[in-house]
């Protein structure tokens, strides 16, 4: 049996439904001669409302079915699984495992002026004090003002990303943190990149950090360090796989939209 080098194997990334795709957008910017397998488990979203147990459970499942097909490293896109499973799965796994929550920490307490910083994100990705933890270990002397924003998800899977709608929920989950004169709003969940043009409504002297392109950076840097970037070899074309638990079809429609590009190769897989 010939064996690919480590080098050439995919990079698996996984995410509890289509939010993750802003994520792998990022890493396809990043890593242009790579091949991608895309996990969306769209049975079992949302994760965001689930108890810790529960969503560690599913990630095992993901990062399972993902180490079967042989990757070369793994990304967990989704927040919530981040915050819970990342600890527990580091322990498990010997491949390097790479999650939002450090990275969008490590990029919102180097942007941060006056050491105020804003959180946003699932219940249960505010729940688990991650991204406080990061920050606190990053910063002791940041304050750190959170705020879940459960209708964010829904809205941008329907499309609903500008408008009137939007922008008055906006202004309802994000008036406290305002009021808490944070300088720096982190994204702490995969969908919220699509609402910046109008939360950047919302108030203009407040940097907004989206993890995503901070997780593109790690993943290159952890690839480079162990000399497992795929070279640039002519007849290498970047690919994705992408693997679904439940709806193909939902997942093609809403992910076109999310990635900006076309989504084929979708296979409907049982976990
Ligand atoms: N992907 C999830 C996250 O980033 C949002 C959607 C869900 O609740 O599963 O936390």
């Amino acid at each position: 049996m010939v064996t690919s080098p480590l080098k050439d194997l995919p990079i698996g990334v996984f995410d509890s439904g289509v939010g993750g795709l802003t994520v792998l957008k990022d890493l396809l910017k990043k890593l242009p001669n790579e091949s991608f397998y895309y996990l969306g488990d769209t049975a079992r979203v949302p994760y965001g409302t689930r108890s810790k147990e529960t969503v560690i459970k599913y990630a095992r499942s993901c990062v399972k079915f993902l180490l079967s097909k042989d990757v070369k490293i793994l990304v967990i896109a989704c927040h919530t699984a981040s915050s819970y499973a990342i600890p527990v799965l580091k322990s498990e796994i010997e491949l390097p495992i790479i999650g939002v929550v450090e990275p969008g920490a490590r990029s919102a307490v180097r942007k941060t002026k006056n050491n105020r910083i804003g959180i946003i994100g699932t219940e249960g990705t505010i729940r688990s004090g991650s991204y406080q933890t990061h920050i606190k270990i990053l910063n002791p002397d940041v304050e750190v003002f959170s705020r879940s924003c459960p209708l964010f998800v829904p809205l941008v899977e329907e499309g609903w990303v500008e408008g009137q709608v939007p922008y008055l929920i906006a202004q309802e989950y994000l008036h406290s943190l305002i009021l808490n004169k944070i300088d720096v709003l982190l994204l702490g969940c995969t969908h919220y990149p699509l609402l910046i043009p109008t939360i950047s409504k919302l108030t203009t002297s407040i940097e907004i950090v989206d993890s995503s392109k901070e997780t593109a950076e790690e993943v290159y840097n952890v690839l480079k360090s162990k000399n497992l970037i795929r070279e640039n070899i002519d007849t290498i074309n970047q690919s994705v796989r992408y693997y679904v638990t439940d709806n193909p079809e939902k997942f093609v429609e809403v992910g076109q939209r999310i990635l900006g590009s076309p989504i084929e190769n979708v296979e409907w897989i049982d976990l």
